[in-house]
């Protein structure tokens, strides 16, 4: 089977963590997270990918070359100015080889789930549809696409993120998952931006295509914020969802080679610790990410926070749902809590942040 993936977007939300790498690059649980979704295609049966790019593009190819060491065959097709998700589907369906009434994979390229993927095809081939939707359901479903359904599944209605609470009349939501048939991909317009939520979905209903909802609740997260990258990384490393490629076993931590964790320094809640990563004695990593490079110093407390690519974060200093850029310097008794982010490089001096 074949299958598209979107990875063009700019992952804004995740600045800083995004300034140089495009988020499906974003390491999660020791490997870009766009590894574990191919893992996780690979292992439904899908044997090409064809890689939407446009921010950032030129990282994708030097990491996954054509695919072989990954078991897939992949194709990059760039869009100079970003087409948007409908748009980025249309132009990335010049590189299918399937014929026009085969099914064809669609991703949102920062969606991490344990959704049962030959499943849906299979629910797409028997309800006969144009294009079947992954559905989860949400507490808060407004920064979401909401589909209402009719009780055999039939799609009645498209809401990218409503814009006013009467327009919130179910809590299922777009999973970002598509089963297309591929001629229906033809219909969307070539040539200029397209949103596939917006544009592409009402349009079909409105003509009276068959769009077919599954609403499946197994692990799902989009990980478009940082809370949900860390966690998302985390419940990779404990195995909470499972990835073919965890560079590692699963456990309450992961450490990659290189990486030098002293005596007396305490790894648990699924952190990931990068390559050439330095943790001192009596420092605590908890649920987090540790970037290649970065050094967490003596006493340290670091919990559900991601720390950057050769950055530093001084001895006793506590991060809480923190996020450091590349090299940002962190000097000693700091705190920085509450979805605080330093930008790559910043410098803060020794306890010039206090809560307390
Ligand atoms: N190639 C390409 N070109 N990819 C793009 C472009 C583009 O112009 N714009 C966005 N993408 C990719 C992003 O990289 C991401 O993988 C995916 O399309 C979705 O974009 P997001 O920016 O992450 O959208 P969202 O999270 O706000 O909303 C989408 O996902 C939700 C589920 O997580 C929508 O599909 C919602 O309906 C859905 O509920
Ligand atoms: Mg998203």
């Amino acid at each position: 089977m074949e299958a598209i993936l979107l990875v063009g977007g700019k992952g804004s939300r995740l600045y800083p963590v995004t300034e140089h790498t495009p988020k499906p690059m974003v390491p999660t649980a020791g490997v870009p997270f766009l590894a574990h979704q191919l893992g996780r295609a690979r292992a439904a049966g899908v044997g090409h990918v064809v890689l939407a790019t446009s921010y950032l593009a030129e990282v994708f190819e030097p990491y996954f070359g054509d695919g072989a060491d990954f078991g897939l065959r992949i194709t990059y097709v760039h869009e100079a100015e970003p087409l948007g998700t409908g748009g980025a589907i249309r132009n990335a369906a010049t590189a299918l080889s399937c014929g026009p009434d085969e099914p064809v994979l669609v991703f949102n390229g920062d969606i991490l789930t344990g959704l049962d993927i030959a499943a849906l095809v299979e629910h797409h081939r028997v309800a006969r549809a144009d294009v079947s939707l992954h559905l989860t359901r949400v507490e808060d479903p407004s920064a979401f696409g909401l589909v209402p359904t009719d009780v055999a599944g039939r799609v009645l209605a498209f809401t990218e993120k409503p814009d006013c609470p009467e327009e919130i009349v179910t809590d299922q939501v777009n999973a970002g998952c598509y089963v297309f048939r591929r001629s229906v991909i033809a219909t969307i317009p070539a040539g200029r931006p397209v949103s596939v939520e917006r544009e592409t979905f009402p349009g079909l209903l409105a003509s009276g295509a068959l769009l077919h909802g599954v609403v499946d609740q197994t692990y799902w997260l989009d990980l478009g914020r940082p809370a949900a990258l860390i966690q998302a990384s985390a419940d990779l490393v404990r195995g909470v969802v499972p990835s073919p490629a965890l560079p590692g076993r699963v456990g309450e931590y992961l450490i990659l080679p290189g990486a030098h964790v002293d005596d007396g320094a305490k790894l648990l809640g699924g952190t990931v610790v990068g390559e050439g990563v330095h943790i001192a004695a009596d420092a605590v990593v908890d649920g987090s990410i540790v970037l290649d490079g970065a050094r967490i110093e003596a006493g340290a407390y670091v919990r559900s926070s991601l720390v950057g690519a050769g950055a530093r974060v001084g001895s006793r200093t506590v991060l809480e749902n923190a996020v450091i850029g590349d090299q940002a310097e962190i000097g000693g008794d700091n705190e920085l809590l509450a979805g605080v982010r330093v930008r790559g490089r910043a410098s803060i001096p020794d306890g010039a942040i206090r809560f307390s």
